[in-house]
């Protein structure tokens, strides 16, 4: 059966009828694989730092990094919807500068839609990418381009007024106009109350089975990171694995003089 494109409205319909999957994808076969498998959304994330770029966290990501790799990621993409990550410090400076950043990610790598992390303090950038007719999802809970002045890499959410605050930023978040939100690392029982309080979805990474959606990093599932293994984490193969036994092996097919064959030689 033929899919049909996944948009923006789209998303926000499956609210409450179907979980709604979304993975990472950094490059052309990555998106290719994810849109074949037919999930819903495939997420250019600035986890390109960590899992693709080598560094320790997604802050030395940039424009030109991001905009590289949606471009690739187009490529592979037909069916789900696409959405690229503001890199850190891309909507941090001026409104106009943040639109213009956001509207590069549609014109030049022809994404769907752009991400951007935190609550309050992001509602006037938010709003402006709205009247550039940019649709815009959120990011709550562990924010990881704030994760100097969060004091590391922790679930969010903990105390009765870190729950509230953001119960009251994922609702100010609905009202300024995003298509959904992510919520990370935060309790279950926190997604669950935020999720039902919200008519827009929430997409989860370790926030418990209530979403309406769940996300995980494309290297993470398929055990390729270079970290240890969060304790939100599936594997569902072992990638790194099986690469390192196939190089291995070709090494010493090499070195034997096992490759190339007669058959492999002209
Ligand atoms: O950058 C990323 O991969 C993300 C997901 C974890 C949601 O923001």
């Amino acid at each position: 059966m033929e899919r049909s494109k996944v948009t923006v409205p789209h998303v926000v319909s499956l609210k409450a009828k179907k979980k709604i999957v979304m993975v990472t994808a950094y490059d052309f076969p990555q998106a290719r694989s994810a849109d074949r498998a037919g999930v819903d959304i495939v997420l250019v994330g600035d986890s390109l730092g960590n899992v693709v770029l080598g560094h320790d966290s997604t802050l030395p990501v940039t424009m030109e990094a991001m905009l590289h790799h949606a471009r690739a990621a187009r490529r592979g993409v037909q069916c789900a919807l696409l959405v690229a990550d503001m890199p850190y410090l891309s909507y941090h400076l001026t409104v106009a500068e943040a639109v213009r950043n956001a509207g590069r990610f549609l014109q030049e790598a022809e994404v769907e839609a752009v991400k951007v992390e935190g609550g309050r303090k992001r509602l006037p950038v938010i709003q402006a990418m709205q009247d550039a007719e940019i649709p815009v999802m959120g990011h709550l809970g562990l924010t990881p381009q704030s994760v100097h002045l969060l004091g590391g890499y922790r679930i969010q959410g903990r105390t009765a007024d870190q729950e509230a605050a953001l119960v009251e930023e994922a609702l100010a978040l609905e009202q300024a106009g995003v298509f959904s939100i992510v919520l990370e690392c935060v309790p279950a029982p926190l997604a669950a109350r935020i999720t039902k309080a919200l008519r827009i979805p929430t997409i989860g990474i370790g926030a418990g089975p209530d979403c309406d959606g769940q996300v995980l990093v494309l290297h993470d599932l398929l055990g390729w990171s270079p970290g240890p293994k969060h304790k939100f984490v599936r594997t569902y193969a072992d990638l790194a694995g099986e690469i390192h036994r196939a190089l291995t092996q070709f090494k010493e097919d090499v070195e034997q003089k096992r490759f190339p064959s007669a058959g492999e030689s002209f």
